[in-house]
């Protein structure tokens, strides 16, 4: 697998899988696949070396593009989608094109090209848990997503078993929990609150603050998406996820500590409409068959780096702040 395409590659998760594979693989050749919505940044794979990348701005849905660069490639591993569960809410119709139709296109392509496939998803497809249920998701737990943008996941997770099973498309998919790290755009939870403080804005918290999400650091996720890739086994599933269960008014606090704020230094704002409740991952299939653990076990010490680097990379940031804020402020979060 030396030509791999990478969709979705200059959003968040995406441009650290780039860096991650150009700093550990070498020999790779990576094509990065983006249509640079208000999401993707091409500033986000800046010092990826010349040679192991080529950029092409370009649609997931448009068929003859995806026709050509799947002709030339071993591997695609897809990341593109509209992936904000706020803005899924407010406006579906993106978010059924991108995330359904974009992957119908992309696996129509790896079916004639026979390209090996992985499809990034998501824990959501699995709805949600009670705060007091002492199970949490696997392989095995039955599809229930809650959201426009979790239901459009788990279309295209059918689509890519559907492929896999009639067409004997050689793919695999995963499905992650929460990511945080540099690059996340400032409309998520964590980078909202950090880009917020720093802007004198008091962080907004939703509901009653007490939903769970299960935090993996961004890296952890790329090095688990390289392992099944690799070894994974042609039409199965695995689960990602690093043991980070925490409630939002825990990561907040935690937030507001490190930036040296006080406890309550934050406005309660309106809830999400279907607000997910509690997510949690069991990864121990992937950790078991494929030997995978995560490395970034601290989430304190993964939180302070991830604050740091919003405090240094503010041109990287300022630029979509009030437009991301005035969003929020018309449906009143
Ligand atoms: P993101 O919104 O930061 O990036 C998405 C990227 O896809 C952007 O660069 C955007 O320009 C590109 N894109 C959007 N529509 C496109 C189209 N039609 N054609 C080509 N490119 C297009 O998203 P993210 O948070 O990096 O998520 C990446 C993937 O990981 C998504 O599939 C998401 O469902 C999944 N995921 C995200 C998380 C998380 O915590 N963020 C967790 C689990 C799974
Ligand atoms: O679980 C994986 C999913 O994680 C991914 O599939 C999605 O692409 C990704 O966006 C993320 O979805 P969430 O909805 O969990 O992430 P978000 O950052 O939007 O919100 C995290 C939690 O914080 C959620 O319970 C809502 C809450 N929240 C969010 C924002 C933006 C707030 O309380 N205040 C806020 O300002």
């Amino acid at each position: 697998m030396k030509r791999i395409i990478v969709t979705g590659g200059a959003g968040f998760i995406g441009s650290n899988f780039v860096h991650w594979v150009a700093e550990h693989q070498p020999g790779v050749h990576l094509t990065v696949l983006d249509k640079l919505t208000y999401a993707g940044n091409r500033a986000n794979l800046a010092g990826v070396p010349d040679e192991r990348l080529t950029f092409v701005e370009g649609d997931i849905c448009d068929a003859a593009l995806v026709d050509e660069l799947f002709s030339a490639a071993d591997a695609c591993v897809h990341f593109a989608a509209e992936s904000h569960n706020d803005n899924s809410i407010a406006d579906p119709s993106p978010v059924v094109r991108t995330n359904v139709e974009g992957t119908f296109t992309l696996l129509e392509a790896a079916r004639k090209h026979d390209v090996r496939f992985h499809h990034i998803s998501t824990d959501e497809v699995y709805g949600d848990l009670a705060l007091d249920d002492p199970a949490r998701f696997t392989e095995e737990t039955p599809y229930r997503p809650s959201s426009p943008y979790s239901s459009t996941k788990a279309a295209s997770d059918m689509l890519v078993r559907a492929w896999v099973r009639t067409y004997g498309v050689r793919a695999t998919i995963s499905n992650c929990s929460n990511n945080y790290g540099p690059y996340q755009h400032i409309e998520k939870f964590i980078p909202r609150q950090i880009t917020n403080i720093v802007s004198g804005i008091r962080p907004k918290l939703y509901g009653d603050g007490k939903n769970v999400r299960d935090w993996i650091h961004t890296e952890d996720h790329s090095s688990a998406v390289w392992e099944i890739l690799m070894r994974g086994e042609i039409g199965e599933t695995y689960l990602i996820g690093a043991d980070g269960e925490r409630s939002n008014i825990e990561v907040l606090r935690a937030i507001l500590s490190e930036m040296g704020c006080a406890a309550d230094d934050f406005d309660w704002v309106r809830d999400r409409p279907g607000h997910d409740r509690r997510y949690a991952i069991d990864s121990s299939k992937l950790r078991r068959e494929l030997g995978w653990s995560p490395v970034h076990t601290d989430f304190a010490e993964g939180l302070a780096a991830t604050i740091a680097w919003y405090r240094d990379n503010e041109d990287w940031w300022r630029g979509a702040k009030e437009a991301t804020e005035a969003k929020y402020a018309a449906q009143g979060q």
